[in-house]
């Protein structure tokens, strides 16, 4: 495990160009492992979770070639109704959530199939549950251990359509019922308690899958085959995220981040902190806005003094990752910032309310957990600085290298490879911004 200082800095200054969006490059491959013509995902994430992906792909028999140094990964597929290859074993996601959650959706329609999906220390505590319960009333023979982590077992079978109300607001799971709902017989439909990010509807309309949406509704039918030739995957806004908060706490910044995604479904960070009174210019996709393309944009953010703020109900999905970050933002903000309704975080890539809470008491702020979120209290000066122990969640290790640069003494981060699960170049990006 490694220990970085990140020490108190200058402004940030200059043009920025966030890595490839990780949510989108897992359904790229994914969709372009169930065409049956080749596909070409241009500008795919190189990360450790979306290398996860590919290599389940790869493991189940789909043709994968990448590596010619333009970031173009080209995807053999296997077709929706697979004549998979390899009709069994064991798949590692790695640390990824999302591989775990979706590609059992794929899985649980291949009938004569068998897989066990498995990964490190963390993705064992993460719940499937929530994937378990619909794929099962679909047909699915699954099983997680306990009935609730991985490893999970996933035995193929003919799925019938249903209908289903997803308890927790998790793109993960409606993204998974979705992906079955291609392979049941009828029509799948499923309601959503909050909007959560929309890429998975997105790229079913963009295959010509028969998808309709009625709010928080939404139905898919059964297809035989998904018509993608090629898929651009735009910068990653979670990612971006960081940049936006260093520019945003660091006196004297000022950063454009250009070729960013701005799917509405993914920028509530930034909405919040404009609300503490950060100063965003974008070309910011309406709330509700509904299309088939990813919308990318630009963004030029400058520092500015943040006031406290409250995050709770809706807006919580649309920022899911992201709220580490407005914790970090309130730390520095004058007033209260309360984060409530987020009981999700604790089933993250760590509990994150208690490692940002844990994190930001360590630096010297005044933040205190609570069951479903955390309130953290500053008078708008910078903290003073310490050690952060990233455990193992990539986002808390990049959460602790911003605050150092905002500090008064700096930051230690432990443990800040894990930040190559998301974001390898982090490093190098931001010591391009300070000069
Ligand atoms: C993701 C959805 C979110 C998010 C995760 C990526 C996705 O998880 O936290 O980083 O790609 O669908 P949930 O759907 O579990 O909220």
């Amino acid at each position: 495990m490694s220990t970085k200082r990140f020490s108190p800095s200058g402004p940030l200054r200059g043009r920025f160009r966030p890595p490839p969006d990780k949510s989108i490059s897992h359904r790229a491959a994914l969709f372009g492992a169930m065409c049956d013509e080749p596909v070409t995902v241009h500008n795919y994430l190189d990360s450790d979770d979306t290398r996860s992906t590919l290599e389940a792909l790869l493991t189940i028999g789909a043709g994968i070639q990448d590596g010619d140094g333009t970031g173009s990964v080209q995807i053999r597929g296997v077709g929706l109704h697979a004549a998979l290859e390899v009709t069994g074993g064991r798949l590692n996601v790695g640390n990824s959530g999302t591989l775990l959650r979706l590609l059992p959706g794929w899985l649980a329609g291949q009938p004569g199939g068998e897989w066990v999906l498995d990964g490190d220390e963390s993705i064992r505590r993460r719940p499937v549950d929530r994937v378990v319960e619909p794929l099962a009333m679909m047909g699915a023979g699954i099983e997680a251990r306990d009935g609730r982590v991985p490893p999970l077992r996933v035995r193929g079978a003919p799925l019938q359509g249903i209908d289903y109300d997803v308890q927790v607001a998790s793109a993960q799971v409606k993204s998974c019922v979705l992906i079955a709902g291609m392979l049941a017989s009828g029509s799948t439909t499923l309601t959503e308690s909050s909007q959560s990010r929309d890429h998975t509807e997105r790229i079913l309309r963009r295959c010509r899958v028969p998808f309709e949406r009625d709010g928080l509704r939404m139905t898919v039918r059964q297809v035989d085959e998904l018509e993608l030739d090629e898929i651009t995957v735009p910068g990653d806004p979670s990612s971006a995220a960081f940049v936006v908060a260093a520019a945003c706490l660091v006196p004297g910044s000022r950063v454009v981040i250009e070729g960013v995604g701005l799917n509405w479904t993914r920028t509530g960070f930034l909405r919040i902190a404009e609300r503490m009174g950060a100063v965003i210019v974008g070309d910011l996709a309406e709330p509700g806005t509904v299309s088939d393309e990813e919308p990318v944009g630009e963004l030029d953010v400058a520092y500015s003094p943040l006031q406290g703020t409250e995050v709770s109900g809706d807006e919580v999905p649309l920022a899911i990752d992201e709220l580490t970050l407005v914790g970090l933002m309130g730390a520095f903000a004058s007033g209260e910032t309360v984060v409530s309704g987020a009981g999700e975080l604790r089933h993250k890539e760590s509990d994150r309310i208690e490692t940002v809470v844990e994190a930001l008491q360590a630096l010297g702020a005044d933040a205190e957990e609570t069951d479903d979120g955390f309130v953290v209290r500053g008078d708008g000066t910078p903290l003073p600085g310490g050690t952060v122990d990233a455990r193992g969640d990539h986002r808390i290790a990049m959460l602790g290298a911003i605050a150092g640069l905002a500090s008064e003494d700096g930051v230690d981060v432990l443990g800040m490879e894990v930040a190559a699960v998301s974001y390898p170049e982090f490093e190098q990006d931001l010591a391009a911004l300070l000069g």
